[in-house]
């Protein structure tokens, strides 16, 4: 009978019901693991096209995993991947999707200005103790929580998970400078409970993986500009000199170039810190890649080109 019987106990609840906004590969991933790991799973997207876009990512990863977990019976793993995907409900309504959410995970496109009305429409249907959090890689998850009230920016978080979401084992958790210590607990919490490892990081450009990982990427690009080596070679040195399971080009290919170019622009205009590093120049070979259309593996061809595969 005690037990909500103040706010802070109700705050502190450990989060079960999951709402994901965002149905592409990376919310898609992450109400994926969130149902393999036993939480009610809701998923928002704006069309029944991207919901059921989303459910087929779904779909493929679980069939992957499952072979593995039950090898010798198809029939079994057909009826795991199932059960995952009946604790996963699809809805094109948000107010009705976030209604009893214990945590709202946004994974939808990288503008701010979407970014914050949507948390605005979260803020006005979600439960007022609930986390929010965002999947956003690039953007400060203070600014996206700017326009909400004091409450809504103590609860909000940034989590980020890495690609591909089924496979990868971190989960970074980005404590704006308003984020309360119960919510960054509460988000812990969560990371353990779907399997994955955290890494705590402050609200700054790239938290730690992009941080490092951009300016890898755009430096190996540049030895491909000043023709130090080949693509290949690049990629050979990397994974077999210093045990990257891909080298820069394949896992530039793999994020998709207009994406590390979204990055690198954005940071180098106005990142925190960042303004004008030249790490974080422009790339003449990205610029004409992504203006050719050539997005990597997405589109059939970057660096590489992947259409006889
Ligand atoms: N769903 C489920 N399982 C998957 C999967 C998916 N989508 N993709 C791969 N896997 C599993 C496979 O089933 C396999 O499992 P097993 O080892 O238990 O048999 C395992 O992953 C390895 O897959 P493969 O054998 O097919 O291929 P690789 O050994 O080449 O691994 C890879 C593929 C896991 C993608 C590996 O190459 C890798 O780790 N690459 C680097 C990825 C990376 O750096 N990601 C971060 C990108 S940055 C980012 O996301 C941040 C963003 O903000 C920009």
């Amino acid at each position: 009978a005690h037990r909500f019987t103040s706010a802070a106990a109700a705050q502190s609840a450990a989060i079960k019901r999951v709402t994901v906004v965002g149905g592409g590969q990376m919310g898609a991933g992450i109400a994926q693991v969130s149902a393999t790991f036993e939480h009610p799973v809701t998923l928002v997207d704006v069309s029944q096209e991207a919901l059921d876009r989303g459910k087929q990512y779904m779909g493929k990863s679980l069939a992957r995993v499952a072979k593995k977990k039950y090898p010798e019976d198809p029939k079994v793993a057909q009826e795991w991947v199932d059960a995952v995907l009946g604790r996963i409900e699809p809805t094109t309504n948000l107010a009705e999707g976030v209604r009893k959410a214990d945590l709202v995970v946004e994974a939808i496109v990288e503008n701010i200005g979407v970014k914050q009305r949507l948390f605005g429409d979260i803020a006005a249907g979600a439960p007022e103790q609930s986390v929010l959090a965002s999947n956003t890689s690039s953007l400060p998850i203070g600014r996206i929580a700017e326009q909400l009230n004091g409450t809504r920016r103590q609860n909000m978080v940034g989590l980020h998970f890495f690609n591909p979401v089924p496979q990868m084992k971190l989960v970074e958790v980005v404590k704006a400078n308003e984020t309360s210590e119960d919510t960054v607990a509460r988000a812990l919490e969560f990371v353990k409970s779907i399997g994955k490892a955290p890494a705590v990081c402050k609200d700054t450009p790239g938290f730690i993986v992009n941080r490092l990982l951009l300016p890898y990427m755009m430096e190996a690009i540049r030895l491909l500009e000043r023709d130090v080596a080949e693509a290949r070679d690049i990629d050979t040195a990397m994974k077999l000199g210093a045990g990257y399971p891909m080298g820069p080009f394949e896992l530039c290919d793999y994020v998709g170039l207009d994406t590390i170019k979204f990055i690198v622009d954005g940071w180098y205009k106005d990142g925190e810190g960042l303004q004008g590093n030249n790490l974080f120049a422009a790339s003449k070979k990205l610029d004409e890649l992504v203006a050719a259309g050539h997005l990597g593996v997405k589109s059939g061809r970057g660096f590489y080109d992947y259409s006889k595969k």
